[in-house]
């Protein structure tokens, strides 16, 4: 068995799922999982059984989490259908991303514009840090004066929905956070465009929202390392796998960059077109 301390602050190159096996139990207060939809051409994303392959990660995620931990895996609207989860975690909301713009595909069925976040507890959550999160309210001066009128939807009593002027909850439908574009300053590369890049806020509602300073992050599938530039920005600890060697070398390169400020995303990232394949050219890198 591996000890988790010496796997912190880094990005371990490899197999996600044979690195788990090696991490001790009860390490984790949250894992964020943003890894294989089935969806892409990707090599790695050609995953036979979604269903059945995302069933063995929360197998995984049960384990490593300490109690009342929390996981979030991303997949498209099937990514938990006809699985049952229950034995290991428990399902808390199912977050809808909702990408307005993704562009219309496809004349046969209804275009797909979202994600699915589940949110998992292990038992009861023992971190949910509401007022971190909370969005504004967009609701009408006239409305929040008559908010004290409206019955409670959970019991009818009056008074019990009072207008919070530092915002409400977000509630599991998510369409103020933007997929990225070509022009976002924080893309690394064109290549990591949708299918692999997510927006470092997205990342960041869900680290603020089920972890403390100090806490102990899991990303299994960490791409570009979105997750581990968050988390070293919020003070949590994170521990890192990704398959991709290159993928390691852009995510350590953006960690470089993160921590010196100073320095351009111009001098750390040197990517080509015209690399071999169209793979990025990495100019800057530090691997485990
Ligand atoms: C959707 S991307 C993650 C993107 C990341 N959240 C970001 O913002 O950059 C999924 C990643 O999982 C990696 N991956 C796929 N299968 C893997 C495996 N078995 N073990 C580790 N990493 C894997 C891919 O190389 C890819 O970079």
């Amino acid at each position: 068995m591996r000890n988790v301390d010496s796997a912190i602050g880094k990005i371990h190159q490899g197999d996600a799922r044979a690195f788990m096996s090696e991490l001790p139990g009860e390490s984790f207060d949250l894992i964020v999982c943003d890894g294989p939809y089935a969806v892409t051409t990707h090599e790695w994303d050609n995953v036979a059984d979604i269903q059945h392959f995302n069933l063995e990660l929360l197998k995984s995620f049960s384990r490593l989490l300490k109690p009342g931990g929390a996981a979030y895996l991303f997949g498209k609207p099937d990514s938990v259908d006809f699985i049952d989860y229950r034995p290991w975690l428990t399902l808390q909301s199912r977050i809808v991303w909702y990408q307005p713009s993704r562009l219309a595909q496809g004349r046969v069925s209804y275009t797909n514009n979202y994600d699915v976040i589940c949110y998992f507890t292990k038992g009861k959550a023992k971190t949910f840090n509401l007022d971190a999160i909370r969005v504004p309210q967009l609701v009408e001066l006239a409305h929040r004066l008559r908010c004290e009128n409206v019955p409670s939807v959970r019991n009818g009593k009056y008074g019990k929905t009072v207008f919070n002027p530092n915002g409400k909850n977000p509630g599991d439908v998510w369409g103020d956070i933007k997929q990225l574009t070509y022009k976002s300053k924080e893309l690394v590369s064109r290549e990591l465009l949708n299918t692999i890049q997510k927006p470092e806020k997205l990342m960041e509602r869900l680290i603020k929202a089920s972890s403390k300073p100090g806490d102990l992050v899991f990303d299994p599938f960490c791409g570009a390392g979105t997750v581990p530039v968050v988390c070293e920005r919020l003070d949590r600890r994170f521990v890192a796998c990704e398959i991709n060697p290159d993928y390691c070398r852009i995510a350590e390169a953006r960690m470089t960059k993160a921590a010196s400020s100073e320095e351009s995303a111009e001098n750390l990232f040197e990517f080509s077109t015209h690399g071999r394949n169209g793979r990025p050219v990495i100019s800057q890198a530090r691997l485990v």
